[in-house]
């Protein structure tokens, strides 16, 4: 069912650059990693309808820092759902309120940054996966127009080997053809060697794949 998770609240709340200064308080996160560049500020901007909530940029390597962003949502239960045809009794609940973290990480694979910039940066997000135990899952951004590089690869086996749940989003699906798509989305998942991979694309420019990505999140959070 489409539309059934409706975004209330969001705001920014803090970044960090290590575990000292994650927030104290034990939320559900979602955490956003990709390559440089590859749209993981836009997409959040994007889900939570915000125009610059996350900063972007064209320049590869804008979010430097863990950036945490508290999200309120409200979640139609499925007896609610009927509700067009059959209207439900009047003060009766069917909806749930879930608010989580929108976890935004600094882009990997990003040759221009200096070699120890580079390695700080892949320090505090492997210190980040490996203490976070209210990881629900990770959403992993793949630009759709290549094929995944080796850095992609890398982290989806790093996570995967690591017990992390991973969302594959393909990004900017808006500048490729519905046919041109399917064969990307093909060619992710013989890169991954998951053929029964399930990928989800994304458009922030579209706002394709929103509601998708909401339904994702909602589940997750009623489990
Ligand atoms: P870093 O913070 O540097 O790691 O980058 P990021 O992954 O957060 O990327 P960001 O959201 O800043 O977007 C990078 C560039 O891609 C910007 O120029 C965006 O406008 C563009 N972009 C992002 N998402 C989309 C999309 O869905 N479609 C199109 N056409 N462009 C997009
Ligand atoms: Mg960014």
């Amino acid at each position: 069912m489409k539309d059934n998770v409706t975004v209330l609240n969001s705001q920014y709340l803090l970044s960090a650059v290590n575990k000292n200064h994650y927030p104290i308080d034990k939320l559900s996160e979602i955490a956003f990693i990709g390559r440089s560049n590859v749209g993981k500020s836009s997409l959040i901007n994007s889900l939570l309808r915000r125009k610059n909530l996350a900063r972007t940029s064209q320049t590869p390597g804008k979010t430097q820092t863990i950036n945490f962003y508290k999200v309120d949502l409200k979640i139609l239960m499925p007896s609610a759902q009927t509700s067009d045809e059959k209207p439900s009794a009047s003060n009766e609940k069917n909806f749930e309120l879930r608010s989580f973290y929108m976890v935004d990480l600094p882009g990997y694979g990003y040759a221009k940054t200096s070699k120890s910039n580079r390695a700080a940066w892949s320090k505090f997000i492997v210190e980040y996966f490996l203490s976070s135990d209210q990881l629900l899952f990770v959403c992993q951004l793949i630009d759709m127009r290549h094929p995944p590089q080796d850095s992609d690869l890398n982290m989806f086996r790093w996570l995967v080997n690591h017990d992390l749940p991973v969302l594959p989003v393909a990004t900017k699906s808006d500048k490729l053809s519905r046919s041109a798509q399917n064969n990307q989305l093909e060619i992710i998942k013989q890169a991954f060697a998951i053929p029964e991979l399930d990928i989800l694309p994304y458009s922030s420019v579209k706002n394709e794949g929103r509601s998708d990505l909401l339904d994702a999140i909602a589940t997750s959070l009623l489990q």
